[in-house]
C-alpha cells in the first residue's frame, strides 16, 4: 500500500465512524476563526508570513509541518498566548465569530477562557484533582462549592476521566498516570466553558493507548467544540481532523479538506512533506 492509499483508509475508516454517529455534515462550513493577512515577529525574526486561514466551528482542524515551521506560533496566535512573550508582535487581523482579538477593549482573561488551550505536556497543579479542575471556575468567581462540583464532575466526564478518577477526587493529579494527567489538562481547560480548543502536541508524550483515548476524547469533543490540534504525526491528523493545514518556513502552504490535502494535494511541497520526502 502506498503512503496515500494508507491515508485515504484512515480518512475513510474517521468518515465512517462519524456518521454512524450523527447526522449533520461531516465538515461543517460555519467560520469560527478567521485570520487574515497574518505576520508574526519574535523582535527582529518574522515567524509567520501573511497567513490567511479560516477555522470552521465544530471540526477538528490540524496544523502539520516540520519542526520550527511556526505551527505552535500560529496556535498561539489564537489566544494571544504569544502576549506574554517579551519582544514579539504582529501585523494582520484575527477574527473570532467576526470580532478583532487584539483589538484594545479585549479582555485577554475572558478571551483565554473562551478559547482554551491545552499543551504538550501539560502539568497539572500541585493539587488535588478537584482543585485542578476547579481552579479556573473559582477565578472566574464560582465560590459555591455545590457549583463547582458540578462544574468538576462535567468537566471530568467531558475529558473521559470522570469513571477513573470519582473516587479520588482529593488525591493529589501528580499521582495520576501521564495519560489521564493529559485528560485531567483537557477537563481542566474544559471548566472554564471554552468555545475553542487549542491543543499542542496533546498526546506526543503518551503512549499508544492513552494517545488512542485522547483521539477518541478529540472526536467526541468536536460534537460541542472547535477543535485545533498541532500534531507531528500526520496518521494522527488523517485520523482525527475534518481539516489540515500544512506550514512550511513560516509560511501556509495550503489548508484543505483532510482527505484532500492527504490524497491530492495541489502544492509540490505539501505532497514532498506527506509522503516522507523531507521533515
Ligand atoms: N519564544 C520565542 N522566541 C524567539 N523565537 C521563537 C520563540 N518561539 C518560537 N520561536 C521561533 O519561531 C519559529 C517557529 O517556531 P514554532 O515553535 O512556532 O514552530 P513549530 O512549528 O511549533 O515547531 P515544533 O514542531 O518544533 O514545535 C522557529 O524558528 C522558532 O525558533
Ligand atoms: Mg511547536
Amino acid at each position: 500500500m502506498t503512503i496515500m492509499q494508507s491515508f485515504t483508509e484512515l480518512v475513510h475508516q474517521r468518515q465512517q465512524r462519524e456518521s454512524a454517529k450523527r447526522n449533520r455534515p461531516v465538515e461543517s462550513e460555519v467560520t469560527k476563526l478567521d485570520v487574515r493577512n497574518l505576520n508574526f515577529f519574535y523582535g527582529e525574526k518574522q515567524a509567520l508570513f501573511d497567513v490567511s486561514m479560516t477555522v470552521a466551528e465544530r471540526a477538528v482542524t490540524a496544523f502539520i509541518g516540520p519542526s520550527g515551521c511556526g505551527k505552535s506560533t500560529f496556535l498561539r496566535a489564537l489566544n494571544r498566548m504569544n502576549d506574554i512573550i517579551e519582544g514579539a508582535h504582529h501585523n494582520g487581523t484575527v477574527l473570532l465569530e467576526g470580532q478583532e482579538i487584539y483589538a484594545p477593549d479585549v479582555d485577554v482573561v475572558s478571551l483565554r477562557k473562551r478559547v482554551g488551550m491545552v499543551f504538550q505536556k501539560s502539568t497539572p497543579f500541585p493539587k488535588s484533582i478537584f482543585d485542578n479542575v476547579a481552579y479556573g471556575p473559582k477565578i472566574a468567581g464560582q465560590r459555591n462549592h455545590k457549583g463547582l462540583s458540578e462544574i468538576v464532575e462535567q468537566s471530568l466526564k467531558r475529558a473521559a476521566l470522570w469513571d477513573e478518577v470519582k473516587d479520588r477526587l482529593q488525591d493529589s493529579a501528580l499521582a495520576l498516570s501521564g495519560g489521564q494527567q493529559q485528560r485531567l489538562c483537557i477537563a481542566r481547560a474544559l471548566a472554564t466553558n471554552p468555545d475553542v480548543l487549542l491543543m499542542d502536541e496533546p498526546a506526543s508524550a503518551l503512549d499508544p493507548a492513552s494517545t488512542s483515548r485522547v483521539e477518541d476524547l478529540i472526536f467526541e469533543l468536536k460534537q460541542n467544540y472547535t477543535i485545533v490540534i498541532v500534531t507531528h504525526n500526520m496518521q494522527q491528523a488523517a485520523r482525527i481532523s475534518d481539516w489540515t493545514a500544512f506550514f512550511y518556513q513560516g509560511y501556509l502552504i495550503e489548508k484543505d479538506h483532510t482527505q484532500k490535502l492527504f490524497t491530492t494535494p495541489k502544492k509540490k511541497q505539501t505532497e514532498d512533506y506527506i509522503t516522507g520526502r523531507f521533515g
